[in-house]
């Protein structure tokens, strides 16, 4: 058997496309556009090309987008007051502070400063805290889990009723995508560094998720024939076949997991496209409410 493959890639630009028609609606019945406000902090590499590239995007679809990078021993006060101009600017609709943050800056405290309405990124404690919680709806959710699940449903994988195994814990992906598939009535494990048999729980999954961040740890034979895999992992390799040196793989092993898998995203072009969609998505949903539109 191989897996049909999640063209993470194609479904980003359909969403894209989709984005672009709301913003020149509001355009044309406002005279208005959502705007982004990006805070870097500091000159991490991957940091500066993640928001680089969520810029890009947003210009692509009329999106305004607002720079604000800070030297890395910026303060914690100097920050909050930057979070706190940005909340007060009619033109910002939506914030978005590039993590990780430096660790003299307290990443938490930063993140509830932003007004609730222009958490694009749905990390406010009070957004994480509503989507944790029955029939409380967080007003943004987290872009990566979003597009995972978004994935899902534009394949048609339907979720309700199955055994949803979520590899990873972490804040930005395990966690809130593991909330959103139990809200979606999946029977949801979540699987972590300290879990016996790693592989004999992964084996009961109809859906996975994997999100730890370890290069191709999930191998063949730890699949159910027909699992849907959204596989969240972005690691690079050594290969000296190319002219890098390196190349980027999944926490799934996909040459052996295809051939078991009955749905696979590739990496890349699978979630990586779908996160900044979703912000894009999250942006546009913020202003739309904001202006009352449907
Ligand atoms: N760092 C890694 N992923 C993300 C994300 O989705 N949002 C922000 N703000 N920082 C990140």
């Amino acid at each position: 058997m191989s897996a049909q493959i999640i063209d993470g890639k194609a479904i980003a630009a359909t969403i894209r496309g989709e984005i672009s028609e709301d913003v020149a609606k509001m355009k044309e019945q406002y005279g208005q556009v959502p705007g982004l406000a990006t805070v870097l902090v500091g000159s991490r590499a991957d940091s500066a090309t993640y928001v680089r590239m969520k810029k890009r995007a947003c210009a692509e679809v009329g999106i305004k987008s607002f720079s604000n990078e800070l030297p890395e021993d910026v303060s914690q006060e100097e920050l909050i007051a930057v979070v706190q101009r940005l909340n007060a600017d009619p033109e910002v609709d939506g914030i978005l502070v590039q993590l990780p943050l430096p660790d003299h800056l307290d990443e938490e405290a930063v993140l509830a400063e932003i007004d609730l309405a222009k958490d694009v990124d749905g990390f406010h404690p009070l957004n994480i805290g509503r989507l944790s919680m029955k029939f409380r709806d967080p007003l943004f959710t987290p872009c990566t889990p979003r597009g995972c699940i978004e994935l899902l449903d534009r394949m048609e994988i339907p979720i309700e009723g199955k055994r949803a195994v979520v590899l990873g814990r972490s804040n930005i992906v395990g966690l809130p995508v593991a909330m959103m598939l139990l809200h979606r009535n999946a029977t949801l494990t979540i699987c972590h560094s300290r879990t016996k048999d790693l592989p004999a729980v992964v084996r009961e999954a109809d859906i996975l998720i994997a999100a730890v961040g370890r290069a191709q740890m999930v191998k063949g034979d730890w699949l159910k024939p027909g699992v849907a895999i959204i596989d969240v992992g972005i690691n690079a390799i050594d290969d000296p076949t190319r002219k890098r040196g390196y190349r980027l793989v999944g926490d799934v092993d996909f040459e052996e997991a295809k051939e078991v898998a009955g749905y696979i995203t590739p990496v890349p072009g699978g979630v990586g496209p779908m996160t900044i969609a979703m912000l894009l998505r999250n942006t546009t949903d913020g202003k739309m409410r904001s202006l009352g539109m449907e």
